[in-house]
């Protein structure tokens, strides 16, 4: 059975203070599921803070993204193994923010998440089409083409320690989450794709859903047939709703 990751993506929130009632509420409430995983994808100022909290706890630790570099003359920029360093065992990469408002493009993210697998991250890649996209009816070529990018360079192999997200961007921070049925067909369209280069590995793969997924929708959510657990912005910031998910998680 394919395993469930529900991941937060705090974006660029948090605060010491904010972080330490979140974590010791996460700490308190999040207890182990057979083959449910957890995790936080934090600030990186936060990493440290992050795993002197969790150690020892249900609930891994990740990044938002990181250098395609190893090392070098690169400022500003943050190495997979400095996120190693801290114990982060996932990264996510491709997020439709860091494409539209920092420039990223497919190359690169196929780039950033060989370099991942380089350190022995868990890459969580990201793909997701626009509102004008999907009303165009281009959903399947964003999406298809996103993944096809890095399997292209990665191989399908690459996919064995990797999981995949389908986030809209119509459905990110808009309250405006996909339907299940909607969720259900793009994951399922990814999943195939996989399936092309390699029926087993497809079948192992995690396909997460992110976009406004709340406690109230998410049961609903991830007991579509492909979809495998969830990233989850907003709602990661506050301990009931975030636990609330993960609860949602277990079958
Ligand atoms: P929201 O859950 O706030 O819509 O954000 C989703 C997201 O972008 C997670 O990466």
């Amino acid at each position: 059975m394919r395993c469930r990751l529900v991941a937060g993506n705090w974006k660029m929130h948090g605060s010491l203070a904010a972080n330490q009632a979140l974590l010791a509420a996460l700490k308190a409430r999040l207890r182990q599921v057979e083959g449910v995983s957890y995790a936080v994808c934090v600030p990186f100022p936060y990493l440290n803070q992050v795993s002197a909290a969790l150690t020892g706890t249900p609930v891994a630790w990740g990044a938002q993204t990181l250098s395609e570099h190893d090392a070098g003359a690169y400022t500003g920029e943050v190495s997979g193994a400095m996120l190693r360093e801290f114990g982060c065992r996932y990264v996510i990469v491709g997020h439709s923010e860091r494409r539209s408002l920092f420039g990223e493009t497919d190359q690169q993210v196929a780039a950033k998440f060989m370099a991942a697998q380089r350190c022995g991250l868990v890459p969580i890649l990201c793909v997701g089409e626009t509102l004008e996209q999907r009303e165009r009816g281009d959903t399947q070529e964003v999406v298809g083409r996103q993944f096809e990018t890095v399997l292209n360079a990665a191989g399908i192999a690459g996919f064995v320690s990797a999981a995949l997200a389908y986030e809209p961007v119509w459905a990110i921070g808009t309250g405006k989450t996909a339907t299940p049925a909607q969720v259900q067909e793009v994951h399922a369209f990814l999943r195939a794709l996989a399936a092309k280069r390699d029926q087993g590995i497809a079948q192992e793969l995690s396909v997460l859903y992110g976009g406004s997924v709340k406690p109230g929708n998410a049961k609903e959510l991830f007991a579509m047939a492909d979809v495998d657990g969830g990233l989850i912005g907003g709602a990661s910031l506050v301990a009931d709703d975030f636990v609330a998910i993960c609860e949602a998680a277990s079958r």
